[in-house]
């Protein structure tokens, strides 16, 4: 659907680009024009990413860094600018999470958490805000988020209260911002099938129960979330800024439904048991 041009003139920093939804937002951005830049904690992955992307004929690069430290993010801002020309654009895509009971959690737990979700997407969109807002040019910020967001989660609460944060901080900045022509938008998946997520965040045995869980039965695949956020990015998303679009299956609506889960009962079964009740 996406024209081979259609973010071309942009220049995207995507955090935690090295690896699973980070890495096919930029390289589907950089097919479509984009120069892409990345950073993250681990060189391999973002060397790797850059060289698929520079073979598939794009332009990107990467540099290390923890976005938990805000010097760190302000000198790879400066390394990735110097390489590539400004940025246009910003998805704080990089997260820490794990399942644990929380009367478990050590300070150190939740801090590292919160420090990733929470500090370092204030630290990077922060950092590159200062910069649009002197330059006077605009800029477009894609916050990752999770449909518990607005929900909370049991066993991911550090990740649930620093979503909620992230949640809190695009819907302030989009109104608080938008006179200098910065627009903040979300995207709320559900499970996505990465190693990064799945190692820290599916039990073993329960993955066909996590399928059954939304009501189109299997995960999200990450070209789908690649392919809303190029839309976030280009020209036809121009008038959203402060929106949150949820990309679940219908997951979340239905486990909060009252009757949602009948829709895991055979269907002829459900029939009959509701012609039952009917009154003759
Ligand atoms: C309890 C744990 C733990 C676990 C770590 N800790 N894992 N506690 N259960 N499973 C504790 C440690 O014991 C330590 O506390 C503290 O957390 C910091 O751990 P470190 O390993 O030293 O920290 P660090 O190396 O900085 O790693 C941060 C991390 C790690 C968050 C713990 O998991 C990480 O690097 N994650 C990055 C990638 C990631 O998580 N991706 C998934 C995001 S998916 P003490 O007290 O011992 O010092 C996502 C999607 C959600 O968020 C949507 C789903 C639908």
């Amino acid at each position: 659907m996406f024209k081979e041009n259609t973010l071309s003139g942009q220049t995207i920093l995507v955090t935690g680009g090295g690896t699973g939804l980070g890495r096919a937002m930029a390289e589907r951005f950089a097919g479509l024009g984009a120069k892409v830049a990345i950073f993250g904690r681990r060189s391999a992955p973002l060397e790797d990413t850059v060289e698929a992307i520079r073979k598939a004929g794009g332009t990107a690069a990467q540099t290390s860094a923890d976005i938990r430290d805000p010097e760190q993010v302000e000198g790879a801002l400066s390394r990735l600018e110097e390489e590539l020309g400004e940025l246009t654009g910003l998805v704080n895509n990089a997260a820490g999470n794990f399942l644990a009971p929380s009367e478990d959690l050590s300070y150190n737990a939740f801090n590292s958490v919160v420090q990733i979700v929470l500090y370092g997407t204030f630290n990077t969109t922060q950092a590159v805000g200062r910069r649009w807002i002197e330059r006077g040019t605009p800029g477009h910020v894609l916050s990752i988020l999770t449909t518990y967001s607005w929900t909370g989660s049991a066993f991911v609460m550090p990740s649930a209260c620093a979503k909620a944060g992230v949640l809190a901080m695009t819907r302030s900045l989009a109104v608080e911002w938008g006179c200098y022509g910065i627009r903040l938008n979300g995207i709320a998946p559900g499970p996505f099938p990465t190693e990064g997520a799945f190692s820290r965040l599916m039990p073993k045995g329960f993955l066909e129960q996590a399928k059954k869980a939304s009501p189109l039965g299997r995960f999200g695949e990450p070209p789908e979330l690649a392919d809303l956020a190029t839309f976030l990015f280009s020209p036809m998303a121009a008038y959203m800024t402060g929106e949150v679009v949820t990309l679940d299956g219908g997951e979340w609506l239905k486990n909060g439904q009252e009757f949602g889960k009948f829709t895991d009962v055979p269907r002829d079964q459900m029939k009959a048991q509701m012609a039952a009740m009917k009154p003759k």
